[in-house]
């Protein structure tokens, strides 16, 4: 019986819930919020598709009872209004994540916690810290996402499927973040043997930069992507798949969170890899660490 626990019921978190029901990823869904009847709310409408024999048990669970689970997502925090930064955000979600793993307080030992709420990597480093779980058991979303907003520009700009695309965006999930171009390649190809001439990386990055403040500005929030990317995360643990993912996780020469390709199975993450960056990029990184640093520092003083 896998569990999984999404702490959180807003928008990413009951989209996530209803996409990791639909999916059938896990046999028992508890959707929590600080507000009981928005979660029971959300549970109500997923429970109405249970007739269409979903295979997922779904309720609206307790704090207490989550931090029971196989996996712990976390969405529940202030979210970007336009204008803000991801960073923005640190002062309130810290003070809900806090609240948060006391609620939850005792936790499974093998518990697997996902970070979807931002900023993303500075809350995963502290809930790394709180939970007193190893720092593997403990990632966040991190530039999953970007990378997948990547792809799919690479994706429609080349006409090849995305899954045969190796790029990836590294560093903040945020402003911070930047794209491993030297270490991009499509069936062993460097990425830049098969761009056009003509391709603009930086336009590129600014579009994946740039999407989730779009996004934000014309309806307010972003759920569906990151919804897709927490159903993969969570099969992957689930099904210990060992996929090579970019996800936030505790990088020890950086001592912060940021995204570095990594082994993710059914302990979270197995392994970190350290992909050959060319001086610009590893400075984006140092850059990008430092910007973690400093606001961890910042938060703390
Ligand atoms: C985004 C949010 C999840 O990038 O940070 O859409």
């Amino acid at each position: 019986m896998s569990v999984i626990s999404i702490i959180g019921a807003g928008s990413v978190g009951s989209t996530i819930a209803y996409t990791l029901v639909t999916s059938k990823v896990c046999s028992k869904l508890l959707l929590v919020d600080v507000v009981t009847e928005r979660a029971q709310a959300e549970v109500g409408m997923i429970d109405y598709n249970e007739t269409n024999d979903f295979d997922t048990v779904v309720e609206a669970g307790s704090f207490k009872k989550a931090g029971q689970s196989d996996i712990i997502v976390i969405t529940a925090g202030a979210k970007q209004k336009e204008g803000e930064t991801r960073l923005d955000l640190v002062g309130r979600n810290t003070g809900i994540l806090n609240g948060v793993f006391n609620d939850m307080a005792p936790l499974n030992p093998k518990a697997v916690v996902i970070i979807v709420a931002n900023p993303c990597d500075i809350l995963t480093y502290i809930a790394q810290e709180i939970s007193g779980l190893p720092r593997k058991q403990v990632f966040g979303s991190g530039t999953f996402l970007d990378t997948q907003r990547l792809r799919a520009y690479l994706s429609s700009t080349l006409n090849i499927t995305e899954s045969s695309i190796h790029a990836y965006v590294m560093g903040e999930h945020g402003d911070s973040q930047f794209t491993a171009w030297s270490a991009g390649t499509i069936g062993n190809c460097h990425i830049d043997s098969i761009l056009p001439k003509d391709f603009n990386k930086q336009q590129c990055e600014d579009y994946v930069k740039n999407k989730a403040y779009k996004i934000i500005k014309n309806k307010g929030a972003t759920y569906y992507g990151i919804s897709a990317c927490v159903k993969s995360l969570c099969s992957s643990v689930l099904f210990d798949s060992r996929h090579v993912c970019m996800i936030s996780h505790y990088i020890p020469h950086l001592n912060v969170c940021v995204s570095l390709p990594c082994v993710l199975g059914k302990n979270g993450v197995e392994l970190t890899l350290t992909p050959h960056l060319n001086e610009k990029e590893n400075a984006s990184l140092l850059g990008s660490a430092s910007a973690m640093r400093n606001t961890l520092d910042s938060y703390r003083t």
